[in-house]
């Protein structure tokens, strides 16, 4: 298990470039963050963003609410140095995700666009014990996955030639671990991506409230 993590963390360092010319400014997820953002109370609240990549996200969550104190986060030092790259303002950190339990803060949000898909089904159900632990009361989580059957997980190839181990997710799956763990479900979202080879994929967007 450990070597699929290894070449997956691998992988992601070496196409940092690539996935920010590709993802940073895409537009498709937008409403999502738009409904995350009017979910928190205050401007200024605090966000720790898992797996942030070339910060594209954080992009688009400070273009909505300037004031946002934002902690990103991701395995990969070359996304961290893109993430700051694009977004001078806020603080980075190199974090593997299954080691959410490690920081010493806590969150009004946590934010986690498309890192399940690299995660393992027992360190997805670790990291929601870790949410219900880092966020404050009623703070909002969002999660964004690609709908499928885990069984179908395996390798996927990019188009550098390097591989990552991609996991498949059920959202029935999801909704129930998250309840399990405390948190409401506010919002499911799906969105249709169409990839390289013109195929569709369905991609899920969950917004839940720590109860
Ligand atoms: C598909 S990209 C998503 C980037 C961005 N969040 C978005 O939604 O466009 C996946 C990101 O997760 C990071 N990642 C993969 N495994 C991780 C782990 N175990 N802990 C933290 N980040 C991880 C990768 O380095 C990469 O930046």
């Amino acid at each position: 298990m450990e070597d699929k993590y290894t070449e997956t963390i691998n992988t992601w360092n070496k196409v940092a470039q690539l996935y920010e010319d590709k993802f940073m400014d895409l537009e498709l997820y937008n409403d999502s963050y738009q409904k995350f953002c009017e979910l928190l109370i205050n401007q200024n609240a605090s966000i720790l963003e898992l797996g942030c990549g070339p910060g594209n996200i954080t992009k688009q969550l400070l273009r909505l609410k300037p004031q946002l104190d934002i902690l990103a986060t991701d395995v990969s030092e070359n996304m961290i140095a893109h993430a700051k790259k694009n977004n001078p303002t806020i603080t980075t950190q190199q974090l593997d995700a299954r080691k959410l339990a490690s920081l010493q803060c806590t969150f009004n949000g946590i934010i986690c666009g498309f890192i399940i898909p690299y995660l393992a089904k027992e360190d997805f159900e670790k990291l929601c014990k870790d949410f219900n632990t880092k966020l404050h009361k009623n703070g909002i989580l969002y999660l964004s996955y690609v709908e499928g059957n885990y069984e179908h997980s395996g390798f996927q190839t990019s188009s550098s030639g390097d591989r990552a181990y991609f996991y498949y997710y059920d959202s029935k799956f999801i909704a129930q671990t998250l309840v399990h763990n405390n948190f409401k479900i506010l919002n499911q979202l799906e969105v249709h991506y169409e990839k390289n080879d013109n195929t569709l994929e369905t991609h899920s967007i969950l917004i839940a409230q720590k109860g």
